[in-house]
């Protein structure tokens, strides 16, 4: 049985950066807390916590040590109370999560209504709408324009992980509408190559592995990209849950994983299935 591993699966950018920069301040302040999981992997928080670091969900019970912002970031209002406590402050948001929180300060300031394309229970989308003033909009398609009030003028922001078809749906409605338009593409595209290579990988193969956290977005979504393609794919989070039984027949396995699963998961993975191989 040969095992086909996705050319990038595994940590985006903004994950690798921010699990660096919370183990780095793991080592240096015996009181540091993640406000909400640093990333969607529950092994990376629980070696984080086996160092020391804890997850707080809110601020109220902390007033001294080290507060680590996580990778898809926080509303406006909890960095302000971070500063105001005088907490030591590691920003670990993804900078192209910034870049979409700053565009709606900036648009909300210069008198825009804004439109954020996403999904409104997502704590990003939740934290980039913190950042704009009262005429912040978040919807899920162009079908939900219609809904909006009245504006002359209007910006556009997405949310990282959205398709670029769902943005330019959201664009024309908006254009419909009439008046003047901003739009700003602050999708990022880990997630769709991560998408595109993992279709690529399920065509190939008899039996499709996608690993990462059952909380993660983007690797449930590779799961239902693979399954469409490939009907023996499976999400697991880590080796311990492979089945000897998925690999009956099999000659090819591809393996990909989640922009927030670690590099030693994948590993052990591979690892897992290489040693049944053997002792088959
Ligand atoms: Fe950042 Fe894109 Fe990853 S927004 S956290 S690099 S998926």
């Amino acid at each position: 049985m040969k095992v086909l591993l996705a050319k990038r699966a595994g940590f985006c950018f903004g994950v690798k950066r921010a699990t660096q920069m919370a183990f780095e301040a793991a080592g240096i302040d015996k009181t540091t807390y993640t406000l909400g999981p640093i990333i969607h992997s529950p092994q990376v928080v629980n070696k984080l916590e086996e160092m020391g670091v804890k997850v707080l969900k809110n601020l109220d019970t902390m007033d001294r040590g080290t507060i680590i912002i996580r990778s898809h970031g926080v509303a406006s209002h909890e960095i302000e109370e971070a500063v105001q406590k005088q907490l030591e402050i590691v920003d670990a948001t993804c900078p192209f999560v910034k870049k979409a929180q700053e565009h709606v300060k900036r648009l909300s300031e210069t008198g825009y209504g804004v439109v954020v394309v996403g999904d409104a229970d997502h704590p990003e989308v939740q934290g980039i709408v913190s950042y704009g003033g009262d005429k912040v909009f978040v919807v899920g398609s162009g079908e939900e324009v219609s809904k909006l009030p009245k504006m002359n003028k209007i910006g556009v922001v997405a949310q990282t992980t959205q398709s670029f078809e769902n943005l330019k749906n959201v664009v024309s409605e908006c254009l419909l509408r009439g008046g003047e338009i901003r739009v700003f593409n602050t999708i990022c595209d880990a997630t769709a190559i991560r998408q595109e290579e993992a279709k690529e990988l399920a065509y190939q193969v008899d039996c499709m592995l996608v690993v990462g956290g059952f909380n993660s977005a983007n690797t449930r979504r590779l799961s239902e990209v693979c399954v469409e393609i490939q009907p023996r794919t499976h999400h697991i989070e880590t080796a311990a849950e492979i089945d000897p039984g998925w690999f009956d027949g099999v000659e090819r396995v591809g393996v990909t994983a989640g922009a927030s699963t670690p590099k030693w998961i994948i590993d052990e993975v591979v690892s897992r299935i290489e040693e049944l191989n053997k002792s088959n």
